[in-house]
């Protein structure tokens, strides 16, 4: 267990051979789970605790170090990290469980916490530990309704749970502010955060104000002192609600038609000085789109007819796109078909939620010909009004 500052511990887990979070976010490097032990002069407390398969290590390490712990504070419910809580109670039944009353639901029905063991906080209430303070500060939505953060005003630590977070392991404790943890941190917040723009701006301007020395969230490595600026600088990006002058191509082809439409206006669109970010959907996964949609004015697809609708992959990065709820102020779809069916709309309906305006579809039956690209061209036409000027 490593001392971070003054009687503050990490005693988190690197999981280095995950794969996939939440069975939907391809991870390059794994993902490590935070939680931090302090230490006051007289009472003790973790903040977080672990992911289940890590439990049994974890909740021997914190044996091995602590006489008692007094205080589990559950910042939010997800059971990776609240999935020792229920290992940890075992080890200090007298602990008590320090959560918002979401939380307190959520891990009570998703873990099976014994509802007596839990005591509700509001925003604003604190524990004193001897020497430390933890003040409860409520940030629903960021990412779940039940999630708070915990202030130590000694340190001037903020303990932010999943925001801020990477899905990034390769750090001791303190971030390095290196490409690799940029791109992570973006990937992170792409898939978790964006759906939550506006109270990811919101609860970042608090912390800016609180002008914290410590950053420590619940996965990758704690920001320090004028390194906090590396990633708030990065959420405020983020969470602009600017869109840049870029364009996002997803394309899949069976016989190239869709990828030469789709490669056609790619150039159409970067000789009018657009940024476009041609993916084929089959060679990127889901977090190099979703990173892409982070400031993507708008989204074409372009897709080939399989029987009667576009390829299955793309409707999904529609859904995707839809569920992170991307900025993109308009989209369209290009493609080709065989023999009939209708290539954009299981597309159109997976916007049920971001309403992005829909440009005229250019669809054509086999190989594209030249009329064909004179509507590429006119597509292009209807896209420049749409985007920032350069
Ligand atoms: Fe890292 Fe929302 O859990």
């Amino acid at each position: 267990m490593k001392e971070i500052f003054d009687n503050v511990f990490y005693c988190g887990r690197l999981d280095k051979n995950r794969m996939v979070f939440d069975q939907l976010v391809p991870l390059k490097q794994g993902t490590s789970y935070n939680s931090y032990l302090v230490k006051g002069a007289d009472k003790t407390a973790v903040i977080d605790t672990m992911y289940a398969p890590f439990a049994a290590e974890y909740v021997q390490e914190l044996c091995d170090c602590c006489s008692n712990i007094d205080y589990i504070i559950s910042n939010h419910a997800e059971p990776d990290h609240s999935g020792a809580i229920g290992a940890l109670l075992e080890k200090f039944p007298k602990a008590r469980v320090l959560c918002t009353a979401k939380c307190a639901e959520n891990i009570v029905n998703m873990l099976h916490v014994d509802p007596a063991s839990i005591t509700v906080v509001k925003d604003g209430e604190s524990v004193d530990l001897g020497g430390k303070t933890l003040q409860f500060m409520a940030a629903p939505w960021v990412h779940w309704p039940d999630t708070m953060f915990t202030y130590c005003p000694e340190d001037k630590a903020l303990f932010t749970c999943d925001f801020f977070g990477a899905h990034y392991t390769n750090f001791d404790i303190f971030a390095d502010k290196s490409d690799e943890l940029r791109e992570s941190a973006k990937r992170y917040y792409a898939e978790i955060m964006m759906p939550f723009r506006n109270f990811c701006a919101k609860y970042l301007a608090k912390v800016i104000e609180m002008n914290p020395n410590y950053l420590l969230p619940s996965h990758g490595p704690v920001y320090k002192g004028a390194d906090i600026s590396f990633i708030t600088d990065l959420y405020k990006q983020w969470t602009s609600p600017d869109v840049a002058r870029k364009v996002v191509i997803a394309y899949i082809s069976m016989y190239d038609s869709s990828k030469t439409m789709s490669e056609y206006l790619c150039k159409k669109l970067q000789d009018n000085g657009v940024s476009v970010v041609l993916a084929d959907i089959m060679e990127s996964d889901e977090g190099c789109i979703a990173e892409e949609l982070i400031d993507a004015a708008g989204l074409v697809f372009g897709t080939s007819m399989v029987l009667s609708g576009p390829h299955p992959k793309t409707p999904y990065v529609a859904t995707l796109a839809n569920m992170l709820r991307a900025k993109i102020k308009f989209y369209a779809v290009i493609g080709s078909f065989g023999w009939g069916g209708n290539l954009s709309g299981s597309i159109d309906a997976a916007f049920n939620v971001i309403k992005p305006k829909k440009l005229p579809d250019v669809i054509v039956k086999g190989r594209p010909r030249e009329e064909d690209f004179a509507h590429i061209d006119a597509l292009v036409e209807e896209i420049l009004p749409l985007l920032p000027q350069s």
